[in-house]
């Protein structure tokens, strides 16, 4: 670890919420594995089904309202409050509020958030843990029909990326936690972070898909390798 590191950039990823009980993607029992992407996460889902895909949506928020942060969400809180010098960002892919609860703060959801809704006609955000319905009046431009999950579905860009793009540029230290790396642009996020200069680390549980790109590979659960690090890292930094 370079000891004149100034900006810490972490990118997470369902991994890091599942020892908080909630459900990652990919593995057996993974959302995935459960629900056919083209029926729930996908412009053309919604635009066929749009009652559907918010029963999908509505049924996923009481458990990710109740859900609490675990000991990997609490670390990096700890580490924006103990490192005030540094410029301590998050790229999330998650759409819980984990990192939120945990108290962070420079939080950037690229894949949006279970609590919001946006307008597809006048791209009005609005929050909320409640159900959301196909037949819902916009609060800002008052057209019926256009409220969707502010979630990003495959086939729309993600969110906040120019924001992003300058955090993973200017990053000295760039830190993976529990993304499998194979949707993009994220799983790309690591080169560009690299080719500006930033020393890159992986945390996961097992050899992930852009595995190679990275300097360090940390396996494990984050509930545990994560908050050892970071102890490591506020030791050699304060
Ligand atoms: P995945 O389900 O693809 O990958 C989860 C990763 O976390 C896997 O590599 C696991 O090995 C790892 N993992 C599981 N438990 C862990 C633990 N306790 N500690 C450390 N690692 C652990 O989830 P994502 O990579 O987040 O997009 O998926 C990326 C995107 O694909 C999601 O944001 C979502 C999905 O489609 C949208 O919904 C737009």
């Amino acid at each position: 670890m370079d000891k004149t590191c100034k900006h810490i950039v972490f990118l997470t990823g369902a991994g890091i919420s599942a020892e908080s009980g909630l459900s990652t993607f990919r593995s057996e029992d993974g959302l995935w594995n459960k629900h056919r992407v083209e029926d729930v996460a996908t412009i053309e889902a919604f635009e066929r089904q749009p009652e559907y895909v918010h029963q999908f949506y509505n049924s996923m928020r009481p458990e990710l309202f109740a859900a609490q942060p675990n000991a990997a969400h609490l670390s990096i809180a700890r580490l924006q409050k103990e490192l005030k010098q540094h410029k301590i960002s998050i790229i999330t892919q998650n759409v819980d509020t984990l990192h939120e609860k945990a108290g962070s703060n420079n939080i950037y959801h690229i894949h949006g958030q279970i609590n919001q809704l946006v307008c597809l006609q006048c791209g009005h955000v609005s929050e909320t843990w409640a159900e959301a319905h196909s037949t819902d009046v916009c609060p800002n431009c008052h057209t019926q029909g256009n409220i969707k999950p502010n979630i990003v579905f495959f086939g729309e860009t993600p969110l906040c990326l120019d924001v992003v793009d300058n955090l993973l540029k200017t990053c000295d230290l760039f830190i993976s936690v529990g993304t499998s790396g194979v949707v993009y642009p994220a799983a790309g996020f690591v080169q560009i972070a690299k080719l500006y200069g930033a020393e890159t680390y992986e945390f996961n549980m097992e050899k992930t898909s852009n595995n190679y790109m990275f300097d360090h590979h940390i396996f494990g659960k984050a509930g545990s390798t994560l908050p050892t690090f970071i102890d490591e890292l506020i030791a050699q930094y304060q």
